[in-house]
């Protein structure tokens, strides 16, 4: 109520002192205007009377002058006239003025002494009059002076009624501010405060919360959004505190963020993790003459966010987004996720030079087609390979700023991409702890071989104290090809390599996501998205099956071959036409590359094609959606899809599989997965499929739909309690504990020469 008060005040008087000063200076104007009217009247009146009063003064009778005195006298607001001779005696004068003149007004000896004439005011029988004198001439000499007296006091009544009027208006002023500042401060501050309070009330009181809806004025949107992320970090930290008590009573060891956060806190003794990847977790781009954040596609970028927002630390990464260097601080920093910072962003500039060489080249044309045995030949070109070496030693030169200040720090090096970073870092920093973690699959030494440049790649790898894989087949394949290819020891007992004075242990660590919650840049309050009935109906679609494929569109994942499986199952199960939809949600990915650029045409050819062979009104086998979908997006389809199908042709884990189990809260759906994805060797509950074998993988897809419900969830069941206990915080905590245990040479590895 105080500040409503002080509000009301406040207004009151910035107005209240406006309108004084506005009427001030009006009734300074009014006045002026008035007097000057008032004596150019008199002027004029003396003027027309002097004509007639100078001929009688020059004949002397002034006898006459009484007369006309007495009959001019009697005119509207004229109080009287007088004559004066030069003396200053009166002559003649209007007989009602005479007692209150005993001698000549100033104005009068004036005018008389210097020849001119004389308008002013003066209070006359206590009443303000206007009196103009003009000189009387005879001969040319002045013989006496005309005076005129106006009454003036009809000028004050009307200034008087300017100020009353002002007065009015203030008041009424006043009543209306202080209406409005009373109902605008209960709307717009009383009401949302409220709000605000009752919720607070609600989330302490552990009642389930509603989102908070406040209006959208800017004043409240950084407290909606403050109050937003404390309800998100309670009701995490509650249902953390609820599993770890339902852990304590099922004697089980469930990794959450806390206890990850707690467990590299303890090992790292409080310092700080580094990670490094060519792609980073959030890029900004201008949209609609905005700047939005979005998460790229892509598993590492999926499993990793969770950990660096569970446990904070810097990420290094390319800043590859178009409006990526307009958000970062001078050295290329921004702290993220945006909505609710946790950690650094450090990033990285590349030319488009260095992009096209390292990245879509060497890294992409070169080592993925080499490392998935997907029937597609790597390209290797020697100009690629000199920006590859070039732009990881700028990595190593942007990772050696941030871990100046830090001892032996931990640094978590991402997959293909930077090869060579382990031993560059590890010559400038040999106190680094540096785990390489390889996301892609490792072929045997024999289509590792064709790569002109593998002997420096497992050089660089090697600088590493820990290399993981997703699953110990890769490790091996990797022990292999360095045999081959390196001069070495390699120790088959403990699954390391020694090379020179370094050793570097080779594990597997099959990689996860967060789970319960997926995707953690979906706030909880936004609540499920769609149910079913709402997605088919954004949809068009009137079906009654629903199966889901989501993917960035990479040729080793296996589209074409899940789009003919579909034709396939169709074609033997008709009955099934019109009654089933597949959506394929697909995210343009390293579209510069040619392969990529095809095959992306490629799929909506062959997406095209069935829907046509199968055209039937208003219905479409295959919805292919090409577009970046955020995880907002994709989480719907997880949910009411009857299946999810991952078939690609050589994966090393496929998070999406992981990602679909983890978003089934219900329990139900089925998991179509093919034989060559890493998942398939712990999600021995999906449906395994060889995806080059189209009629298996369609005999799958009716499996799917005709499965009994009991069989279905069992099958869920049993998936995401793999999925639960091994979620991506044990997965960095096995990680961490492992390179924190590796005792360092602390002496200087060899260089690359
Ligand atoms: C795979 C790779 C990641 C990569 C992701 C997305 O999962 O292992 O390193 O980030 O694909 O690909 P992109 O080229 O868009 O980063």
């Amino acid at each position: 109520m105080r500040i409503t008060l002080r509000l009301i005040v406040s207004l009151i008087s910035v107005v209240a002192s406006v309108a004084f000063f506005s009427a001030y200076l009006q009734v300074g104007h009014e006045q002026e205007k008035q007097q000057e009217e008032l004596e150019r009247r008199s002027r004029l009146l003396a003027e027309s009377l002097q004509e007639t009063i100078e001929p009688i003064m020059k004949r002397g009778a002034s006898s006459n002058l009484q007369r006309i005195v007495e009959r001019f006298g009697n005119r509207e607001r004229l109080a009287g006239v007088a004559v004066y001779d030069t003396k200053g005696n009166s002559l003649a004068i209007t007989s009602s003025l005479a007692s209150a003149l005993p001698v000549a007004p100033q104005a009068v000896t004036e005018s008389l002494k210097k020849s001119v004439d004389v308008g002013a005011f003066d209070t006359i029988h206590k009443k303000e009059m206007h009196l103009y004198a003009l000189p009387l001439r005879a001969r040319g000499k002045t013989v006496g002076a005309l005076t005129l007296f106006h009454d003036a006091t009809y000028i004050q009544t009307h200034l008087s009624q300017i100020w009353r009027r002002t007065f009015f208006r203030i008041i009424v002023q006043m009543v209306l501010i202080a209406i409005v500042t009373l109902l605008i401060v209960r709307w717009s501050f009383v009401g949302p405060i409220a709000q605000i309070a009752e919720w607070m009330k609600q989330l302490r009181s552990g009642e389930s919360v509603r989102p908070l809806f406040l209006p959208k004025e800017n004043l409240f949107a950084p407290l909606t959004r403050e109050a937003t992320t404390l309800a998100r970090h309670l009701s995490t930290a509650k249902s953390a505190v609820e599993e770890e008590a339902k852990l304590r009573q099922t004697a089980e060891s469930l990794w959450t963020p806390d206890r990850l956060k707690e467990h590299i806190r303890t090992k790292l003794h409080g310092r700080p993790l580094f990670v490094l990847s060519n792609r980073e977790p959030y890029m900004h781009l201008h949209r609609d003459r905005r700047i939005e954040a979005i998460v790229p596609a892509g598993g590492l970028v999926t499993a990793l966010e969770p950990i660096l927002r569970a446990c904070g630390g810097t990420w290094i990464a390319h800043g590859a987004g178009d409006a990526d260097w307009e958000v970062v601080d001078e050295a290329g920093r921004i702290k993220v996720p945006p909505d609710d910072p946790r950690y650094v962003l450090k990033r990285v500039a590349l030319s488009k030079e260095e992009e096209t060489g390292y990245y879509y080249g060497f890294s992409n044309e070169g080592l993925w087609p080499l490392c998935h045995i997907a029937h597609n030949r790597p390209v290797f070109r020697p100009e690629d390979w000199e920006h590859y070496q070039k732009v990881n030693l700028k990595f190593v030169q942007a990772a050696l700023e941030e871990l100046e200040n830090v001892e032996e720090p931990c640094v978590l090096v991402q997959d293909y991409h930077f090869a060579l970073f382990p031993r560059l870092l590890k010559e400038r920093r040999p106190d680094a702890r540096i785990a390489l973690f390889w996301h892609i699959p490792w072929p045997n030494p024999e289509a590792f071989g064709i790569c002109p440049w593998q002997r420096e790649i497992l050089y660089g790898m090697l600088g590493a104290d820990l290399i993981g894989f997703h699953t110990q087949f890769h490790c091996n394949n990797f022990l292999d090809t360095v045999d081959r290819a390196l001069e070495s020891r390699i120790d088959w007992e403990r699954f390391a390599v020694q090379k020179g004075r370094h050793t570097t242990l080779v594990k597997p660590f099959p990689i996860s996501v967060a789970f319960p919650s997926v995707f953690q840049d979906i706030p909880a309050e936004d609540g499920p998205g769609p149910d079913r009935g709402a997605l088919l109906k954004e949809l068009g679609l009137k079906v009654k099956y629903l199966g889901v494929g989501v993917e960035r569109m990479d040729y080793t994942k296996g589209v074409l071959e899940r789009f003919r499986a579909i034709e396939r199952f169709l074609e033997k199960h008709t009955r099934y036409q019109k009654e089933f939809t597949f959506v394929q949600l697909g995210a343009p990915s390293r579209a510069h590359i040619r392969r990529y650029h095809d095959f992306l045409a490629e799929v909506e050819a062959e997406a095209e094609r069935i829907n046509w062979k199968f055209k039937l009104k208003e219905w479409r086998p295959i919805i292919f959606l090409k577009k970046h979908h955020s995880h907002q997006e994709i989480l719907p389809y997880y949910r009411n899809a009857d299946f999810c199908m991952v078939t690609s042709l050589h994966d090393g884990m496929n998070l999406v599989a992981k990602e679909f189990v983890a978003s089934r809260e219900d329990e139900g759906g089925v998991l179509i997965l093919s034989q060559f994805a890493g998942a398939s060797r712990e999600l021995r509950d999906a449906l395994i499929v060889n995806p080059y074998d189209a009629e298996q993988t369609a005999e799958a897809i009716r499996y799917a739909l005709e499965m009994d419900s009991e069989e279905r969830f069992a099958r869920m069941r049993r998936m995401r309690e793999t999925v639960r206990e091994h979620n991506i915080y044990r997965w960095a905590g096995n990680l961490i504990t492992e390179l924190i245990q590796i005792r360092l040479e602390q002496q200087p590895v060899e260089r690359i020469t």
